[in-house]
């Protein structure tokens, strides 16, 4: 268990870096959706999970009393801590063992936070930093969209063999494929009621739709696509030649999406949870 939660916490630390300059552009639609699930009426002593460079927190800070934004990940915190925000602060958490008292926050709030972890240890953990009747609003990856799909499929035509491939990018391949107990558990939406009902979670609405909208140039799209780090690795393992090629199969690709205004649409699918501590 813990050298799967090292492996995580790497592969978030190697993200650390580009994430505010290439990932945030289009992750920032999906934060302010999560605020939308969430509802906050103004007085909420809140806490963002997984909040990588702080996005969610800092959207929502002027929503709520106070947010404290917690990631594993000491690389995606020292980024978060180079924004300034009068009631928001960020610090080293692992959402299964969180270092608050019982009944602290009004609402919990997750974009993309929780899918890496132990969805039974982490609801339950929530539940107890929640005060009574508090909300826990996150939402989650759904089924793969039509694009993501096809950077798969694109990629899966440029990159190294395995035998060629060097440790580093064969520990990030492994932590790719390897399911996660999150996926495994969570397959549908009545998954998700059944987990947070047995972990103590009541008034449990989940919603399975594209909430968001992300439009953008093809260049700004590739970019937050190629930001992660298992892409920057399989880039970065390819000779020059290749690696070109690559690039300009996904372009090529990607400009036959575009819509009439020229931009690239896109609209995952995405579970979303709204839930209060029963
Ligand atoms: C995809 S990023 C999303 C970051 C941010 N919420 C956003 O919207 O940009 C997921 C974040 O969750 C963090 N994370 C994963 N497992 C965690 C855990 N067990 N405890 C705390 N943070 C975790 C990762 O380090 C990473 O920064």
């Amino acid at each position: 268990m813990r050298r799967d939660a090292d492996t995580i916490r790497q592969f978030f630390d190697a993200n650390a870096d580009g994430y505010e300059a290439r990932i945030v552009p289009a992750f920032r639609h999906f934060a302010e959706s999560v605020i939308r699930t969430a509802q906050p009426l103004g007085h909420e002593v809140t806490l963002d999970i997984g909040t990588g460079t702080g996005i969610l927190a800092r959207l929502i800070a002027s929503r709520v009393r106070h947010v404290t934004g917690i990631d594993f990940a000491p690389a995606m915190i020292e980024q978060a801590l180079l924004t300034q925000n009068a009631n928001v602060i960020f610090q080293v958490a692992d959402v299964h063992e969180l270092p608050f008292e019982a009944d602290t926050f009004h609402l919990g709030v997750a974009s993309f936070g929780l899918n890496a972890t132990r969805p039974r240890r982490a609801f339950a953990e929530l539940h107890r930093v929640l005060k009574p009747e508090g909300v826990l609003a996150f939402h989650e990856w759904n089924v793969l969209h039509r694009l993501d799909d096809k950077i798969i499929e694109v990629f899966a035509r440029y990159m190294v063999d395995e035998d060629d491939a060097p440790p580093h990018l064969l520990k990030i391949r492994h932590f790719i494929r390897t399911p996660r107990s999150w996926d495994n558990i969570l397959q549908e939406a009545d998954d998700f009621k059944e987990v947070l009902a047995e972990t103590g979670y009541v008034e449990i609405q989940v919603w399975e739709d594209a909430p968001v909208e992300v439009v953008m140039p093809v260049a700004a799209f590739m970019d937050y696509k190629l930001a992660w780090a298992n892409r920057q690795a399989e880039l970065a393992a390819m000779d020059e030649f290749t690696r070109k090629d690559c690039l300009d199969a996904l372009r090529s690709m990607l400009q036959d999406e575009v819509g009439t205004d020229g931009n690239i649409h896109y609209a995952p699918l995405l579970f979303r949870v709204r839930a209060k501590k029963g």
